[in-house]
């Protein structure tokens, strides 16, 4: 009877699960066509802003000065949402895997290839520490070369004077470990407790969607994602993902 009983529930919860699994795919991708449709006139607006700061420029009266200013700074709030509809596309769409067996030391070395010039250019001094005979994990590459562009810039926003950026990858307990460290600016308890809220951020220009999609990638992998941070001192977040099984 009781075990009849426990069936039951099993069964609809299951069956709820399902149901908001695919109202939140339906509203996810909803929004994410929202977005995308956005993206076509604001474009629009952006070019024409363009033209209209073009013909601007060749005026000098005080009148044409100070259209030219407005133009100027809807031009700014056209790149601002332009960048928040990329982003909000990107976490929108983080679900659709392809995974494959692969080396995180290969993608750590081929993003340092590809950050490497911008980090010389912020005086930001590149340390890797990759652990040899790593064993392979079950990534989507592309997806993961966004998790450290996305850790990464938010370590070089916290060392506007510079610093270093240590990526480390070791193997402990059939997880492979892929830690970003920086010795910047530090969180304080409260952003830390924030930090992964969607739309959450402390910059004038952030649209706080950094941490919450790298969450998500991380999490359609079986992984995990930790955050060691200080005032002051700089910011540890630590990435853990099963060992890929061996194949059959
Ligand atoms: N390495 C870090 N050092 C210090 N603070 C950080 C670090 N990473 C994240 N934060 C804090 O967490 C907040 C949320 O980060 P997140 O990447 O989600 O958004 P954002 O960087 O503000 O905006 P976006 O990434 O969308 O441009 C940041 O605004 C910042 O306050
Ligand atoms: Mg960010």
């Amino acid at each position: 009877m009781d075990a009849n009983h426990s069936h039951h529930d099993h069964q609809s919860l299951t069956r709820d699960n399902e149901r908001l699994q695919s109202q939140y795919a339906e509203i996810a991708s909803l929004a994410g066509g929202l977005a995308h449709e956005i993206r076509n006139p604001l474009s629009t607006i952006a070019l024409n802003l363009d033209l209209l700061r073009e013909d601007l420029a060749v005026g000098d009266s005080p009148r044409e000065r100070r259209m030219l200013q407005k133009v100027t700074t809807l031009r700014k709030q056209c790149v601002d949402l332009e960048r928040l509809l990329t982003d909000f596309l990107q976490f929108a769409r983080v679900g659709t895997l392809n995974q494959q067996p692969a080396d995180l030391n290969q993608l750590v070395q081929q993003f340092i290839d590809f950050y490497q010039p911008q980090a010389d250019d912020l005086g930001i001094e590149i340390s890797p520490h990759l652990s040899a005979n790593l064993p392979l994990v079950n990534i989507d590459f592309r997806l993961f070369h966004q998790v450290l562009t996305n850790l990464s810039r938010n370590a070089q926003q916290a060392m506007p004077r510079g610093g270093v950026l240590e990526l480390q990858t070791y193997c402990r307990d059939d997880q492979v470990f892929l830690d970003i460290i920086d010795t910047g600016d530090g969180m304080s308890p409260e952003t830390q407790s924030k930090m992964f809220d969607t739309f959450f951020s402390t910059k004038s220009e952030g649209s706080g969607l950094g941490l919450p999609t790298v969450r998500k990638i991380v999490g359609v992998h079986g992984g995990t994602i930790h955050c060691d941070s200080e005032l002051g001192r700089g910011t540890r977040f630590s990435i853990s993902l099963p060992v890929a099984e061996a194949p059959q």
